[in-house]
């Protein structure tokens, strides 16, 4: 019996998305003679029952297309909002499948949906995933289809900054996505020749920050692009957060927990306009006339780069050799080039933040960019 395989995309789009299903599309038809199901919007699609079936159609004219056909969601298979109740939906999803014939179901996702396939694959489903986000930040892949288109992107704005930045003697901080690694504000900040990079990982202090566009004034800079990953932290907010989920994760209680997850969201929402302030401050500070730029999600639309569109193609048609193979339970990852398989075990819960020690961070040193310490 030739296998139908089941597709879904989870968590945040990005670019890269409908290539790859594409890839998992045409490989299943033509090299092994397999069905291929789409799931519409992530775990929700597979909950109840929505699907569509992935032909020679569907799959026509998606290359260039950026998003996905399927839609997404960031619902989870274990906590899932069903008419009003958050309940556990594990075993009906497998039930689902089986009942529709599914012999392996293909997640694309970032780190969320990770976790969520390795939950199901211990659940008993034939686990395939693809490391899909702009952020970068999947663990054991050393790139992420998505990641380089919005590194152009970001790029670009970057770019076209520079030349207001400087007819107007200003700053410009330029907010770019990455809640929690800094794989895009430091590639784009590097690319675009930013004067500052602030990211996650390494903790800000805004006066250091101050003295280094005043020393840039100094030298003859009128002008100066500072990019502030949206989950960077001053070193007192990296603190106050590393407290918090500390407490979270010491949690005795059910209840205890739930108020400490409170917590830590109240803290995360007390920063939604960190970008502003820090722009603000560094007004005060330099006495420069600043701006913010909040690129958003301009970064995650659009047609995919060539280089995402290789890298999701390649690693979609070994998600397929690796169903041909029985060989569940692992993510296609990208390692020197290669489309290499990884047990979702060393993938789930884990995320590829940028080391301190990267090369990227190097270079950034040599140049004299200031990052924040
Ligand atoms: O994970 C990808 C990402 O684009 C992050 O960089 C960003 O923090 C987040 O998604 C935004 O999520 P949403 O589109 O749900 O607002």
């Amino acid at each position: 019996m030739p296998k139908t395989i089941g597709i879904l995309t989870a968590g945040g789009d990005s670019p890269g998305l409908n290539p790859a299903i594409r890839a998992i599309g045409k490989t299943a038809a033509r090299a092994h003679d397999m069905q291929v199901v789409g799931f519409l919007d992530g775990f929700r699609g597979v909950m109840e029952n929505r699907t569509v079936r992935l032909d020679g159609d569907m799959l026509s004219g998606i290359l260039t297309r950026g998003g996905t056909i399927l839609g997404t969601s960031r619902d989870k298979p274990h906590r899932m909002e069903v008419g009003g109740q958050v309940l556990d939906m594990t075993g009906a999803m497998i039930d689902n499948c089986r009942q529709l014939g599914i012999d392996a179901l293909v997640c694309l996702g970032g780190g969320g949906t990770q976790k969520n396939a390795f939950r199901l694959s211990k659940a008993g489903m034939q686990i395939v995933t693809l490391p899909k986000t702009i952020d970068n930040d999947v663990a054991r892949t050393e790139r992420t289809f998505g990641f380089d288109t919005a590194l152009s992107i970001a790029t670009e704005a970057i770019d076209r900054l520079h030349s207001t930045a400087h007819s107007h003697h200003r700053i410009m901080v330029v907010e770019i996505m990455g809640h929690n690694t800094g794989w895009l504000a430091l590639g784009a900040g590097i690319a675009g020749g930013a004067d500052v990079v602030l990211i996650p990982e390494i903790p800000h202090d805004i006066g250091k920050v101050a003295e280094s566009l005043l020393a840039r004034k100094s030298s003859g800079s009128r002008f100066s692009i500072v990019a502030v990953s949206e989950g960077s932290l001053s070193a007192e907010g990296a603190a106050t957060r590393a407290e918090l989920r500390k407490k979270r994760a010491a949690a005795e209680s059910p209840k205890e927990k739930s108020e400490r997850t409170q917590a830590l969201r109240a803290f995360e929402a007390s920063r939604s306009d960190s970008t502003a302030r820090l722009s603000r401050e560094l007004q005060d500070l330099t006495g420069l006339e600043s701006r913010v730029t909040i690129l958003g999600h301009v970064q995650r639309g659009g047609t995919p780069s060539p280089v995402d569109r290789l890298l999701a193609t390649r690693l979609g048609a070994e998600a397929v050799q690796a169903v041909a193979d029985d060989d569940f339970g692992i993510m296609i990852a990208s390692q020197r080039g290669e489309a290499v398989r990884v047990p979702l075990e060393e993938v789930a819960g884990k995320r590829r933040s940028v080391p301190l020690d990267h090369p990227w961070i190097q270079t950034a040193r040599q140049l004299g960019m200031n990052l924040g310490d």
